[in-house]
């Protein structure tokens, strides 16, 4: 436990009281300064206060993974980066008569490497997909240079017989909704974050399910940076169930556990840093939903940037230094004997506005 934490559960509430209010309005004095200078923001952050340190650590092993020829995530993160581009280039209006000039060789490279390497079960359709939009981009560009010589490299891969047929390609959708807004309504008026659950096992099965309509979300360039990892085995959940510091009280009937892990090696430069929270929390929405249509609900528990509970899952769930703990989320039956607390929602009226301020060219 760290000294914070130790003094936190430790300490009179009254003297932790007068500590916080000590704490903040030093804080406020100092941040105040820092917020109005460049060059006091860079001394602060670099030299007083650790804030950033395990962020900064992560963003650097990630850009370094990406960027090493070696690793072989980070080519099929760029053939799936990149085979994006080509097929918003294909379902363009108008569709330029040629697109994909500055990548489609590195792209073409990439899923020869990718091929070559053999390719593992998991990457199957990434690359059936690479392969149908490839095809069409051959079809429908044509040039002497770059697109010529990318397209005889493709033409020299060996794909599986079963591809080929073309199916992974931009389509019409047909059709309205198939969700009425009042379905959708009670489902997101049901989701509630459940503390209480049955001690019943959580089917791997349904588990599975829900995660289909987790992988449905959107992500940056469809990179998807992240990956579920759950835990129900009794001694795991032992070890990882006070991890997350917003657990006391039910954190002992918490009958499976998931960290979402965030990928940072899926990145080519530190302005994208962020997607990997962005990413990973719509996919998570998504799979709470779904949780709720089979019968589980859930409860997402905060992972604040804490150095010593980082250290301790980065050695728990043996994490790479690209890799960060999005978030912990709590899944199981809900005990119907068990309380959900009301979290009354904001009001439309502050949660947007419309054409404010008004925008004028400069
Ligand atoms: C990122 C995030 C972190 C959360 N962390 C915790 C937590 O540590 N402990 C907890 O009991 N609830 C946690 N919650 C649940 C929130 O308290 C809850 O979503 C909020 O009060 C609204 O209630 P509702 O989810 O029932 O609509 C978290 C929610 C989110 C989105």
């Amino acid at each position: 436990m760290s000294l914070m934490l130790f003094v936190e559960r430790k300490m009179p509430p009254v003297v932790l009281t007068w500590l916080r209010r000590a704490f903040s309005t030093k804080q406020r004095i100092v941040l105040r300064r820092v917020a109005g200078s460049g060059w006091l923001r860079t001394l602060y952050y670099g030299f007083f206060s650790r804030a950033f340190r395990r962020e900064q650590q992560a963003v650097a092993a990630g850009l370094a993974l990406y960027h090493s020829t070696v690793d072989p995530n980070s080519t099929r993160t760029l053939l799936r980066r990149n085979i994006h581009r080509i097929e918003k280039g294909l379902l363009m209006r108008p569709r330029r008569e040629r697109f994909a000039l500055s990548y489609i060789g590195e792209t073409v490279d990439c899923y020869r490497e990718c091929r070559m390497a053999g390719c593992a079960a998991d990457w199957a359709k990434d690359l059936a997909w690479a392969h149908d939009i490839l095809e069409s981009y051959f079809e429908v560009v044509a040039d002497e240079g770059l697109v010529e010589r990318a397209q005889a490299v493709f033409l020299s891969v060996d794909h599986p017989a079963e591809e080929g047929r073309g199916g992974r390609v931009p389509y019409s959708r047909r059709g309205s909704c198939p969700v009425s807004f009042d379905s959708f309504a009670a489902l997101a008026k049901r989701r509630r974050s459940v503390r209480w659950f049955l001690q019943t096992e959580v089917p791997h099965v349904l588990i599975d399910r829900a995660l289909e309509i987790a992988a449905e979300s959107p992500t940056a360039c469809n990179r998807q940076p992240f990956f579920y990892r759950f835990f129900d085995e009794p001694e795991s959940l032992r070890i990882l169930r006070p991890l997350p510091l917003g657990t006391a009280g039910f954190s002992h009937n918490i009958p499976m556990l998931c960290a979402v892990i965030g990928d940072l090696s899926a990145y080519y430069g530190e302005r994208d840093r962020h997607g990997i929270y962005i990413d990973s929390s719509l996919s998570i929405m998504s799979f709470m939903y779904a949780l709720e249509t089979l019968g589980l609900s859930s409860c997402p528990l905060n992972w604040p940037d804490i150095e010593t509970l980082e250290r301790r899952a980065e050695n728990l769930l043996e994490l790479k230094r690209h890799e960060r703990v999005i978030m912990f989320i709590a899944i199981g039956y809900p005990d119907p004997q068990g309380l959900v607390a009301y979290s009354q929602k904001k009001d439309l009226h502050s949660l947007r506005s419309f054409n404010q301020p008004k925008l004028a060219a400069d």
